[in-house]
């Protein structure tokens, strides 16, 4: 496999949570950056001291996405409704974002001669089935908009790379943690939520006995599979992103409580509607490509929460 540069990338919804991780680590190998984002979830101090060219606007806006790819060679599409319970709300908002606005990223990416487009894709395809760890080829169970119009983003990628217009490969994150995940937001992350409530010296809630598990992976290593992802030319399909490794929540929270010294204790309540109890990746498809991540989940607890305290400490 080849090694191509990225000289030039744009990256859809740089301004978010992962966006601004994927910019820094693309800024420090030299790479030149645009960002495309609408701040509809995003947060401009993401991008606070980058130096990256900034095009506010929409992905399904042509006109401003054929601005934002000018003379790119790689793309990363990150831009998107996020939230499972937002999608079940706003069904056609998803559709809209997660389907119309990838295909004309993937459209004029290839019409300006882009050579890979990276899809941030999503765990959530996998649904509830009982089965695990997920692995790439079993039946994907979509349960929500949001994991439906993910697994249509995937399908237009195998086509898009099938036909020749542009190299494209998926990644289907697990559970992404790390500095800068919004705590504060109506469908924030369980690390961040715990993690303020801890600081705080707040009881950290559990919904349900806390058994069900979770694939955490850190933010940096995400960011990472995105830049291999890109780089290894020929490398082309779906990846799980995530460690293999799973922790339950209950570990999660005492682990937490642990580093930081709360004496807010556990509250369980009720279970939520919807949860899936069991949540681990098969990372060995990525992993045999030759990915390595560079970091682990206690590293990067250690990381989060070191940023958290400092933002504490400064607010
Ligand atoms: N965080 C996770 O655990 C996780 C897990 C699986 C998949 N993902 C996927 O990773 C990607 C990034 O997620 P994140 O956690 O950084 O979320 P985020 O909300 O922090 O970032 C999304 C960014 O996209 C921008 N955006 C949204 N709609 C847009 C539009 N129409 N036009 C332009 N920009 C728009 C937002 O303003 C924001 O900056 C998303 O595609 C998400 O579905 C995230």
């Amino acid at each position: 496999m080849n090694t191509p540069v990225i000289k030039k990338a744009l990256v859809t919804g740089g301004a978010g949570f992962i966006g601004g991780h994927l910019i820094e680590a693309l800024l420090s190998g030299g790479t030149e950056v645009v960002v495309l984002d609408n701040f509809r979830t995003g947060n401009p101090r993401n991008l606070d001291g980058l130096p990256v060219r900034l095009v506010r606007g929409c992905i399904t806006d042509r006109a401003a996405v054929r601005d934002a790819v000018k003379g790119c060679d790689t793309v990363f599409h990150l831009a998107a409704l996020v939230s499972v319970p937002e999608s079940m709300e706003r069904v056609h908002d998803c559709v809209s974002l997660n389907v119309t606005g990838l295909l004309t990223v993937l459209e004029e990416a290839s019409a300006a001669g882009a050579r890979k487009l990276v899809l941030s894709s999503s765990a959530a395809i996998y649904g509830d089935d009982p089965e695990v760890p997920k692995h790439e080829d079993m039946r994907p169970a979509p349960k929500s908009p949001y994991a439906i119009t993910k697994l249509d983003g995937e399908y237009y990628c195998a086509l898009f790379a099938a036909t020749g217009r542009i190299e494209t490969a998926c990644l289907r994150y697990f559970n992404v943690f790390g500095p800068r995940q919004n705590p504060r937001s109506a469908y924030a992350a369980a690390v961040p939520i715990f993690i303020r409530r801890a600081l705080a010296g707040e009881p950290v809630v559990i919904h349900g006995d806390g058994g069900q598990t979770r694939d955490f992976v850190f933010v940096k290593d995400v960011a990472a599979a995105n830049l291999f992802a890109a780089r290894t030319g020929g490398l082309t399909g779906v990846f799980n992103v995530g460690y293999g490794k799973s922790l339950s929540i209950r570990e999660l929270a005492e682990r937490i409580i642990a580093q930081t010294g709360s004496r807010g204790g556990i509250v369980n309540e009720a279970p939520r509607a919807g949860d899936v109890r069991h949540s681990l990746a098969s990372a060995r498809k990525l992993f045999s490509a030759g990915f390595t991540p560079a970091h682990d989940l206690e590293g990067g607890l250690a990381e989060t929460l070191a940023w958290y305290r400092s933002e504490a400490g400064s607010a």
